[in-house]
């Protein structure tokens, strides 16, 4: 039987894990795939961000928006960008009837980081596009 420290090490190395793993989202690339908590879908999702980048000189300007509806009963709240070890590098929130979901944000990360721009639905949860600057 376990104890109660064992058990409590045993979900934190569970929820660690998966906080941490890249292979899960490789495992079935027909419909969407978890990972910790987020999603994404190899066919393409109107959740998912849809992320442009363009490189001058130490700088990234990101261009990221989502092409889902926006209004009071189903709306994007937030678009947040990750390292892939989710530190947060940048966000933008939005509201529910006066804005549309698309934020420019200006990154100093060197060429070539792997990043996630992440968009949060009220109605369909967490949905991430992995990108690099
Ligand atoms: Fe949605």
């Amino acid at each position: 039987m376990m104890n109660r420290r064992n058990l409590l090490k045993g979900a934190a190395a569970v929820a660690f894990g998966g906080l941490l793993s890249t292979e899960s989202s490789a495992q079935d690339p027909s419909g969407p795939q978890e990972w910790g908590g987020w999603f994404t879908d190899a066919a393409g999702n109107k959740h998912m961000p849809v992320v442009k980048v363009t490189r001058e000189g130490e700088e990234s300007t990101v261009v990221i928006d989502v092409p889902h509806v926006q209004n009071a009963a189903h709306h994007i709240s937030y678009v947040r960008v990750y390292t892939e070890n989710r530190i947060e590098v940048a966000s933008a929130e939005f509201n529910t009837t006066l804005s549309t979901p698309r934020a420019t944000m200006t990154l100093r990360l060197p060429a070539g980081t792997k990043l996630f721009a992440v968009s949060d639905c009220n109605k369909h949860g967490i949905w991430y596009t992995e990108f690099q600057v």
